[in-house]
C-alpha cells in the first residue's frame, strides 16, 4: 500500500532540475504587460496631489492607473473591506500601493513606478504599542478576554509569583518565490488567473468583484508556490486584482511579481506581540494561576488579525493544565504593513508566552525546567478524567527540598513526582475544551532518554563552571497544537477524481502545494484506495473550475481535509466499478477486491486498466467528486468557549547552544526532536516538515529581526539586513524522529496534520540561549525575542549586573 511510505516529493526532480513551473516561468503571450506599484513614502497622511506625468512618459509605459480608473471594487481585503487595492485619499503605511504602472517589461515598470510625485498632508503615524493604546487605535472595541477560574486570586495566594513582560518580534515569510500573478483575458469577458496563492477561491472572489462579474467568469489556477508559509493566504490578492483590471482594460495578458525588497516593503508579516505575564506556583512547581496580557501589533488593515490573535489566546496554555487563567488580548492598529498569517497563525506567540512563564518559574523555584513542565502537563490521554490523586510516575525527579535558589544544583533525580490535584472541571483548556488525546508524557520521557538529557545537563553545568567566556545552554519545549480552522465553516474540502479508460487517474482537490508535500500525500491516498501504484495517479494544478468554494490551504489541515475528500471521491468510483464488475460475474459487489494493481471478482482477476476499460464499456461513470467536513467541532469565538479543534498534534524538542558572552554570538550545537504526526501518511515528507518548521521557528526567535525607523519605514527589507537561517545554521547534530502513534480521532488513515506544529519546537532554541545566559549569574536573563547577538549580549550584562 502507498500509505506510510517515505516517497519523495512528487515534484522533487522538477525542483532540482529547474523544470518546475512557477508563475514567472509560464510562457507569456505576445504583448504581455508587466506591472509594478507606486508606493506611499509616508506612514500616514492624506494624499493632496498625485503627479504621474513622468511615470507616463517613462520608456515602455503603456498605462498608469489610480483609483478613478478602477471599474468596480477597490478592495483586496480578505475580511472587512478595509484594504483598497490602491490608496483612495489616505495612505496608511510606507509601502502602500497608490498607483499601478503597466509597461512592456518588468524592469521598465519598476523604474517608472519610482517617478511619481505624490504630495501629502502628513499626519503623525501610530507605530508603537504605546502610541496605539494612547490613541485607542485598535480593531475590536476593547480587549478580548478568556477566563477560567479566578487567576488573580490564585496568583495572590500562591507561594511563588513570577512576573514580567517581553517583546516578541514579527517575522518575514521569505518564501523563495515572491508574490506573483498573471492574467489572460478570455472571450466574453472571462478572466484566466494564474496565481502563487494558498487560496485560489479568494483570488477568484476578489478578481470577480474588481471586474464586476460573477465568480463563474473567473478561473484561477495554482500549480505550486515556491513557499507560502501563510504569506500567500491573502497577500497575493493585490497582484491578481491589479493584473485582472489591466488585462480587462487593455485586452492583454498581464504579469506582476514583486522583487524581494518590494515584497518585504509591501506585504504583511507575522504579528509582533508584547506579552506580559503573572503566574503563581506552589513549592512543588504546580502552577496555581496565570494571567497573560497580549498586545498584538496588527498593522493598518484588519486582514486575518482577529483569528490570529484568537489563536494566540487559544495556545496560551500550550501543554499545561492551568487551573486558573486569564488571557487578555488587544489587537492594535498601527501604520505598518498589515500583519497576516504566518505558520502557526498566532499559536506560536501564545506558546512562547507560557513557555517563558515555565522557564522563569523553573529558574526562580530551582526546579529542572523539563521536570517543572512535566509536573504541569495535561493529564495523559488514557487517564483524562478528574481524579484527586494520581500514582507516582516511574521516573523521578528533582528533590523539592534541594537548594531552591541557585540553578543547576537540583539535578538529583531520585524522588517520585509530587502529586497534583486535577481541577474539578477536569482536564480542560482555558476555553473549556476537554483534552482527551494528550501524548506528551510518553513523548517527553522518550525524548529525554534518546537525547541523554540528564547526563548532558550535568555535563553542561560542569562546562559552565569551568568556562567563563563560552557558556552552553539546554532548552526544552513541548508543543500541543490545535488542529482545525477556528472559523468552523472553513473546515470543508472537495475533490474531483477521474479514472480514464486506460486505468490512469486524474486527481484534483482544493488544496494547494507550497512545498509541504500535500499533493504527494493526497496522491498516496488515491493510490491506496484503488490499490494501484502512485505513478498511475496524475497530480494536477489546483483549479477553481474543477473544485469550487475551497478554503485556503492553511491551519495545517490540507491533508486532513483534502485527503478525506479524495478518499470519498475514489471510493465512489471504486464502488461503481465493483458493482458493475460484480454484476458482470453474477457475484456480490462486496466480494470484489482491489489488490496490488488488480481487481479480483469471483475467479477472475483484471488489471486495474482492464477493469476501468470494462466499466467504461458498461457505460458507468468513472468520474466523481468527493466532499468532507470535519466532525465534532463547535466554537463560539465571542464567548471563547467550545471545541474549536478536532484534535491536538504534539511535539517535543531539546536544543543545545553555545554562546560567546563577549559578543553574544551563538550557535545551535544539537537539536533532538520527537514529533507526533499520528500514523504518518509519508514519514519522509513529515520529517522534512519537522526539520523545516524547527529551523524556521528558531530563526524567528534568534536572528530574524525586523526594524522600522522612526518614520515607520521598514529598514530590514532585503537579505542583507534581514537574517534568515541558512544551511550552515542548521544544528550540527539534528536528530528528528516521529512518535510511533496514531490519531485517536478518525482522520485520514489516522494521520495528523504536521505543517505548523513543529514551528513551535524552535522555541527550545530561544530557551537554550536563555539557559546559557543564565549561567553568567543568578538573575533571570529575561530575553526578548528575537534573541539576536545584541540581545544576548544585553542579557549577559543584565545577569552579570544582577539587574
Ligand atoms: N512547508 C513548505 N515547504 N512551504 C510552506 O509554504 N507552509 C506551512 C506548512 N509547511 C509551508 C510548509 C503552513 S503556514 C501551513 S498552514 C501548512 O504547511 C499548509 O499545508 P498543509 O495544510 O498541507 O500542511
Ligand atoms: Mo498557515 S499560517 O495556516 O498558512
Amino acid at each position: 500500500m502507498s500509505i506510510a511510505k517515505p516517497l519523495p516529493h512528487d515534484a522533487a526532480p522538477l525542483h532540482v532540475s529547474g523544470e518546475a513551473r512557477y508563475i514567472d516561468d509560464i510562457p507569456t503571450p505576445k504583448g504581455t504587460l508587466h506591472l509594478a506599484f507606486g508606493l506611499s513614502e509616508i506612514a500616514k497622511g492624506r494624499i493632496r496631489t498625485v503627479d504621474l506625468d513622468a511615470v507616463r512618459a517613462a520608456p515602455g509605459v503603456i498605462t498608469v492607473l489610480t483609483v478613478p480608473d478602477l471599474p468596480f471594487a477597490n478592495d483586496v481585503s480578505p475580511s472587512i473591506h478595509d484594504e483598497p487595492l490602491l490608496a483612495e485619499d489616505m495612505v496608511n503605511y510606507i509601502g502602500q500601493p497608490v498607483y499601478v504602472v503597466a509597461a512592456t517589461s518588468h524592469l521598465a515598470a519598476r523604474k517608472a513606478a519610482r517617478l511619481g510625485k505624490i504630495e501629502y498632508e502628513e499626519l503623525a503615524p501610530i507605530l508603537t504599542i504605546e502610541q496605539a493604546l494612547a490613541a485607542d487605535s485598535r480593531f475590536e472595541e476593547g480587549p478580548r478576554i478568556y477566563r477560567k477560574g479566578d487567576a488573580e486570586g490564585a496568583i495572590a495566594s500562591a507561594q511563588h509569583v513570577v512576573e514580567g513582560s517581553f517583546e516578541l518580534g514579527g517575522q518575514e515569510h521569505f518564501y523563495l518565490e515572491s508574490q506573483a500573478a498573471m492574467t489572460m483575458p478570455q472571450e466574453g469577458g472571462d478572466m484566466m488567473v494564474y496565481s502563487s496563492t494558498q487560496h485560489p477561491t479568494e483570488i477568484q472572489h476578489k478578481v470577480a468583484d474588481a471586474l464586476g462579474v460573477p465568480m463563474h467568469a473567473v478561473r484561477v489556477e495554482a500549480r505550486r508556490m515556491g513557499g507560502g508559509f501563510g504569506g500567500k493566504e491573502s497577500q497575493g490578492n493585490a497582484l491578481a486584482v491589479a493584473c485582472a483590471v489591466v488585462s480587462r482594460m487593455t485586452g492583454r495578458a498581464c504579469k506582476m511579481r514583486y522583487d524581494r525588497d518590494d515584497d518585504m516593503t509591501i506585504t504583511g508579516k507575522r504579528h509582533a506581540f508584547r506579552i506580559s505575564y503573572r503566574a503563581g506556583f506552589d513549592a512543588n512547581g504546580h502552577i496555581q494561576g496565570v494571567s497573560f496580557l497580549h498586545h498584538a501589533i496588527c498593522g493598518w488593515a484588519q486582514d486575518l488579525s482577529l483569528p490570529v490573535a484568537d489563536r494566540a489566546m487559544l495556545h496560551s496554555d500550550n501543554a499545561y493544565l492551568l487551573p486558573n487563567a486569564l488571557i487578555e488580548s488587544h489587537r492594535l492598529k498601527t501604520n505598518t504593513q498589515s500583519a497576516t498569517a504566518y505558520r502557526g497563525f498566532g499559536g506560536p506567540q501564545g506558546v512562547v508566552g507560557i513557555e517563558r512563564v515555565m522557564d522563569h518559574a523553573a529558574h526562580v523555584l530551582g526546579i529542572d525546567p523539563v521536570e517543572l513542565r512535566q509536573r504541569n502537563y495535561y493529564e495523559p490521554a488514557h487517564a483524562a478524567q478528574p481524579a484527586q490523586t494520581k500514582p507516582p510516575e516511574p521516573l523521578g525527579h528533582a528533590d523539592p527540598h534541594a537548594d531552591l535558589t541557585s540553578r543547576g544544583a537540583v539535578e538529583q533525580i531520585t524522588h517520585p513526582r509530587p502529586v497534583r490535584p486535577v481541577p474539578e472541571e477536569g482536564n480542560t483548556t482555558p476555553y473549556g475544551m476537554e483534552v482527551s488525546d494528550f501524548e506528551l508524557h510518553g513523548m517527553t520521557e522518550a525524548l529525554l532518554a534518546s537525547s541523554d538529557y540528564a547526563a548532558r545537563r550535568l555535563a553542561i553545568s560542569a562546562w559552565n563552571k569551568e568556562n567563563p567566556i563560552i557558556k552552553k545552554g539546554l532548552g526544552f519545549s513541548p508543543v500541543k497544537f490545535g488542529i482545525s480552522f477556528t472559523l468552523t465553516h472553513l473546515n470543508q474540502a472537495g475533490a474531483l477524481v477521474h479514472v480514464y479508460q486506460d486505468g490512469s487517474v486524474h486527481l484534483n482537490h482544493g488544496g494547494t502545494e507550497m512545498g509541504q508535500g500535500l499533493f504527494q500525500k493526497v496522491a498516496q491516498v488515491a493510490a491506496a484506495r484503488f490499490a494501484i501504484p502512485p505513478e498511475m495517479i496524475r497530480i494536477t494544478a489546483t483549479d477553481t473550475a474543477k473544485v469550487p468554494n475551497t478554503s485556503a490551504t492553511a491551519a495545517s489541515s490540507g491533508s486532513d481535509l483534502n485527503g478525506m475528500a479524495v478518499k470519498a471521491a475514489c471510493d465512489t468510483i471504486r464502488d461503481r466499478m465493483a458493482v458493475y464488475l460484480a454484476e458482470h460475474h453474477q457475484a456480490d459487489a462486496g466480494s470484489v477486491r482491489f489488490v496490488d494493481g488488480h481487481v479480483e471478482v469471483s475467479e477472475a482477476s483484471y488489471s486495474f486498466a482492464e477493469a476501468a476499460a470494462l466499466t467504461y464499456q458498461g457505460r458507468v461513470s468513472l468520474s466523481a467528486t468527493g466532499f468532507y467536513k470535519t466532525p465534532k467541532i463547535e466554537w463560539d469565538r465571542i464567548k471563547g468557549h467550545g471545541r474549536p479543534f478536532f484534535y491536538f498534534a504534539h511535539g517535543a524538542a531539546l536544543t543545545e547552544v553555545a554562546v560567546d558572552t563577549l559578543t553574544g554570538e551563538n550557535r545551535i550545537l544539537r537539536a533532538d526532536i520527537l514529533h507526533d504526526a499520528g500514523a504518518s501518511l509519508n514519514p519522509a515528507l513529515d520529517i522534512g516538515q519537522v526539520e523545516g518548521g524547527y529551523v524556521q521557528g528558531a530563526g524567528w526567535l534568534t536572528t530574524e529581526e525586523l526594524v522600522w525607523d522612526e518614520r515607520g519605514a521598514l529598514r530590514t527589507h532585503a537579505p542583507s539586513t534581514y537574517k534568515i537561517p541558512t544551511c550552515s545554521d542548521r544544528p550540527d547534530i539534528f536528530n528528528v524522529a516521529l512518535w510511533d502513534g496514531e490519531n485517536r480521532e478518525d482522520t485520514i488513515y489516522r494521520s495528523k496534520a504536521v505543517g505548523e506544529p513543529p514551528f513551535m519546537l524552535g522555541i527550545s532554541a530561544w530557551l537554550a540561549l536563555s539557559d546559557a545566559v543564565a549561567a553568567c549569574g543568578s538573575t533571570y536573563p529575561a530575553l526578548n525575542a528575537p534573541a539576536t547577538a545584541e540581545e544576548i549580549w544585553r542579557g549577559v550584562r543584565r545577569v552579570r549586573d544582577g539587574a
